[in-house]
């Protein structure tokens, strides 16, 4: 249903996205997870037409965004970060408006609303004017919007952001509810977000994929690895290498400090002599060796350490 080919965003200096490919099957709710400025909304604004990638290819429904712009549009419903909306306006008078700039005839619209209206929960506050409702209702209007024309693929930029835990419970589970029926992918920089509604996750960082997978598999990784860190006094360049080869390490990177360095193990597989025989011979100076058991912060973390070497 989507397809991303080898895309690449550069504004000026700064590339946003360096040479991303994922595709999503119809019918699959996606989460694209990463910390601010990782190029999840520059992904979404490719993916809605909104501006074209530097290189590469997005295919949305069998339409190609470059090519034929205008069908792609009328097949993605899309929440903005900062939904567009119109304070001054009732809920009911702005969904008219944007299902006019949406091209519904009247008829279509009128039922299209009664579907809406319900289907968001917005039934009881349809007469109100938008700046007088909470964020929380804010956004399911933004969700509205997003839903009006039934477009089998919703793009969802940071849904939750903003709201209080009650208000994300509550617009969690709509999304949840429109999974099945609409392709989604939404952004987020919470991983407990990312599992509770997603059957797969993007891993996203500084405009690199690092990761696709299901919330299970990386809960796997979480109970089958262990994480030990490791300071010495004296650092050198080829330290970080040397460690991933360690048998059983699965991947090492670069600690708080450059004399930190943060290794993932297999558990059961206890390496701890090994290294710290590696670090005296070295002499590195072994300062401190921890070890604790992974959560997923600590998937994330590592994965979105640059200096991950491959595999
Ligand atoms: N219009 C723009 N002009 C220049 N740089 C931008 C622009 N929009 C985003 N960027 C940069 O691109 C990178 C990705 O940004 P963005 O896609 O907004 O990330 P995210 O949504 O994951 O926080 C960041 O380094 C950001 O500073
Ligand atoms: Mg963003």
């Amino acid at each position: 249903m989507i397809d991303v080919q080898h895309v690449t965003k550069r504004y000026g200096q700064v590339t946003a996205l360096d040479d991303i490919s994922f595709s999503i099957p119809k019918g699959e709710i996606v989460a694209f997870l990463g910390p601010n400025g990782a190029g999840k909304t520059t992904t979404m604004r490719i993916l809605t037409g909104f501006m074209p990638p530097t290189s590469g290819k997005v295919n949305i429904a069998g339409f190609d965004c470059l090519e034929e712009p205008w069908e792609v549009k009328k097949h993605i419903g899309y929440l903005p970060e900062t939904p567009p909306l119109y304070l001054e306006l009732t809920v009911r008078e702005y969904l008219i408006f944007v299902g006019r700039i949406k091209r519904l005839e009247p008829e279509q619209l009128q039922e299209r609303m009664r579907i809406i209206v319900k289907q968001t929960g917005l039934s009881d506050v349809q007469g109100r004017v938008i700046g007088h409702l909470s964020r929380g209702y804010r956004q399911r209007v933004g969700l509205a919007q997003a839903l009006l024309h039934n477009p089998p693929v919703l793009i969802l930029d940071e849904p939750t952001t903003g709201l209080d835990p009650n208000q994300i419970i509550e617009i969690r589970d709509l999304i949840k509810n429109l999974a099945g029926s609409h392709t989604i992918i939404l952004s987020t920089h919470l991983l407990a977000e990312a599992t509770a509604i997603c059957q797969k996750v993007i891993i996203i960082h500084q405009g690199h994929i690092m990761a696709i997978d299901t919330p299970e598999r990386l809960g796997a990784r979480l109970r089958q690895s262990e994480i030990l860190q490791l300071t010495v006094k004296h650092s050198d360049s080829d330290l970080l290498e040397t460690l991933g080869k360690i048998p059983g390490v699965m991947h090492v990177s670069q600690g708080s400090s450059p004399n930190t360095y943060v290794l993932e193990t297999h558990l059961g597989e206890d390496i701890r002599e090994e290294l710290t025989n590696l670090v005296v011979t070295r002499r590195a100076g072994l300062l401190e060796l921890t070890s604790q058991s992974i959560n997923l912060e600590d998937v994330f973390k590592i994965l979105t350490k640059p200096d991950k070497p491959a595999g």
